[in-house]
């Protein structure tokens, strides 16, 4: 066999399994600096310190940890430039460390090693998860300094109850960043510029931290963003215009926070846009028609702010929207018919508004629908429901705190939503359609009393029906 091919013949063992490849000393050294960086970087963030070295002396190949992953890599040329002389090496490419890697456990004072991390220049994913728990840890500035991480494309620093302070800007020198994700920390301060210098990133995820200040104008260099998580923080001011130049943005959460003045028309222009939640802010109305443009928007999660506007028109021309929530907007006017237009709809949340008028039948007869509701608002008339949507959407129909809207079709399971009281028979009976002009006095509100009830728990976006959700249904229905 040729050494080229046996080569070939390595590099597929290391596909299969990477981590026990090696019989050949001569094939999977590695270099010493970078073992004894590695060395650094897992003793300063694991219990046992100086025995998971003696435990994993080979980490890339006979003593391997499970967080540890390692690439065959073609070794630069050397000083005697041979060709079939030692021609790969590993390199440590991936290090998680996390509570999912049972042993040893990060200790209570764990650090990042600056000094072992600059020795893994073949770094590429660096996720640390649930591990600065108890002794309170910053990142330093100097830590992303001098050209350390290299080759880092994925930082993950997630759950990690006792990493807080600022997130430094030289966050921005590791231009080689697709992914980072800094969610469910303590971090605060602003969100450094230098972020926003980081072109590669396709996935920035802030969220659930105390982070203050405005969104920079600068994310609109983010150009290979896709996903944009701000969730849950304490971020103010407006959204800046440059998001319109996010063209790549399939989600943006932004949830949570204390956003002020109205939505930029520029949204309009992230036409590949598939969620956009802007809930829980204090964001005002109107709602820019240009959003018309979102045209593969499924999930509009705008709940919790105060818009007080009607319904805007363009929401009939967002064809696959699935979620839509404008629960607690100040919402005022009518339901629109053209709402009618969403065939994809599965949750519809127009709760706690002002909206008032009838509600056109087709609403009902939304093939799709699984979550409705119309509760704590003024709309009137009777709701002629069929079994079909009755059996489907079952407990997540809420049409409770209206003026006189009630149920005609009653059955066990909606039985807390107020229902019509009638000894008239209608002879447009038997379809799916109800009498917009039908008499209000024939409907009474027989129990509209709100009574916080346990109804189907809602996720925090209150979107769809989770498989969860769907079980504790079916198990009400069975017992
Ligand atoms: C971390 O704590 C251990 C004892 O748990 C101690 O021996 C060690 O010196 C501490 N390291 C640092 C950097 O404080
Ligand atoms: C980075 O460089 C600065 C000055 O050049 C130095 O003070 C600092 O210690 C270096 N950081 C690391 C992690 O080596
Ligand atoms: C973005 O939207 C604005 C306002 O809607 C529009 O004037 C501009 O031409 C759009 N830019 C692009 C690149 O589509
Ligand atoms: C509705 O959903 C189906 C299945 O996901 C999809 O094929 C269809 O294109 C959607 N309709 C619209 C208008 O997007
Ligand atoms: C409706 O929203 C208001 C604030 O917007 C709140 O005070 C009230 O409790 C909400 N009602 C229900 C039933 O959630
Ligand atoms: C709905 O409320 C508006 C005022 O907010 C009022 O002008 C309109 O007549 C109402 N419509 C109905 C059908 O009650
Ligand atoms: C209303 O209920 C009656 C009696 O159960 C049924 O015959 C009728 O089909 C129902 N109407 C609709 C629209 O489902
Ligand atoms: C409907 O909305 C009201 C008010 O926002 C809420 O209290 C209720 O739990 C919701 N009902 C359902 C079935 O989710
Ligand atoms: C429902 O029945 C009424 C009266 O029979 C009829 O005028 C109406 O067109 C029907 N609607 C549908 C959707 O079939
Ligand atoms: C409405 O329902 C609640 C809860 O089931 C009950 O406590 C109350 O007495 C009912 N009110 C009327 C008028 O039936
Ligand atoms: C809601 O459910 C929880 C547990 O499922 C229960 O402890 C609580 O009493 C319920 N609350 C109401 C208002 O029914």
């Amino acid at each position: 066999m040729s050494s080229f091919s046996f080569i070939l013949l390595l590099l597929w063992l290391h596909v299969l399994m990477p981590f026990n490849v090696a019989n050949s000393d001569e094939m999977t050294n590695m270099e010493d600096g970078e073992l004894l960086g590695l060395f650094e970087v897992m003793g300063s963030l694991l219990d046992d310190d100086s025995t998971w070295a003696q435990m994993h002396p080979q980490p890339c190949t006979n003593t391997p940890w499970p967080g540890i992953q390692c690439e065959l890599m073609a070794q630069e040329d050397g000083d005697n430039g041979q060709q079939d002389y030692n021609p790969t090496i590993f390199h440590v490419t991936k290090i998680h460390v996390g509570s999912d890697i049972l042993t040893p456990p990060c200790k209570s004072n764990a650090t990042l090693s600056s000094n072992g991390l600059m020795k893994l220049t073949y770094l590429k994913t660096l996720s640390i998860f649930d591990c600065f728990t108890t002794t309170p840890y910053s990142l330093s500035s100097s830590l992303f300094e001098n050209k350390s991480f290299s080759s880092l494309e994925h930082l993950s620093l997630v759950s990690n109850p006792s990493l807080h302070g600022d997130i430094p800007s030289s966050l921005g020198y590791v231009k080689s960043l697709r992914v980072l994700s800094l969610s469910q920390n303590k971090l605060s301060g602003e969100i450094p510029q230098g972020i926003c210098g980081l072109v590669n990133l396709q996935q920035l995820d802030l969220s659930y931290n105390h982070l203050t200040g405005s969104i920079p104008q600068e994310i609109g260099n983010l150009k290979s963003l896709t996903i944009l998580d701000l969730s849950y923080n304490k971020l103010e001011g407006q959204l800046p215009a440059s998001f319109g130049q996010l063209q790549s943005l399939q989600k943006v959460d932004l949830g949570s926070n204390d956003l002020i003045g109205r939505v930029p028309q520029e949204l309009g222009n992230l036409s590949r846009l598939v969620l956009l939640d802007l809930s829980h802010n204090f964001l005002s109305g109107p709602l820019p028609e240009s959003l018309s443009g979102l045209k593969q928007l499924e999930y509009l999660v705008i709940q919790e702010n105060p818009i007080k506007t009607g319904l805007p028109m363009f929401i009939g021309s967002l064809g696959r929207l699935k979620v839509l929530s404008f629960s607690k907007c100040g919402l005022m006017g009518p339901i629109l018919i053209s709402l009618s237009n969403l065939k994809n709809l599965t949750t519809l949340s127009l709760d706690n508004n002002s909206l008032n008028g009838t509600v056109p039948s087709s609403i009902v007869s939304l093939p799709n629908l699984e979550q409705l509701n119309l509760s704590q608002n003024q709309l009137s008339g009777d709701l002629l429901v069929s079994q079909e949507f009755i059996r489907r959407i079952g407990m997540r129909l809420d049409i409770r705190g209206n003026n006189g809207l009630c149920i005609k079709n009653i059955t066990s399971v909606e039985a807390k939503n107020p229902f019509c009281v009638s000894s008239r028979s209608r002879t447009s009976g038997n379809n799916n359609s109800w009498g917009e002009e039908e008499h209000q006095d024939e409907c009474a509100k027989v129990n509209s009393t709100l009574h916080q009830s346990n109804w189907s728990s809602r996720n925090h976006y209150g979107y769809g029906i989770g498989f969860k959700q769907m079980l504790v249904f079916l198990g009400f229905l069975l017992f």
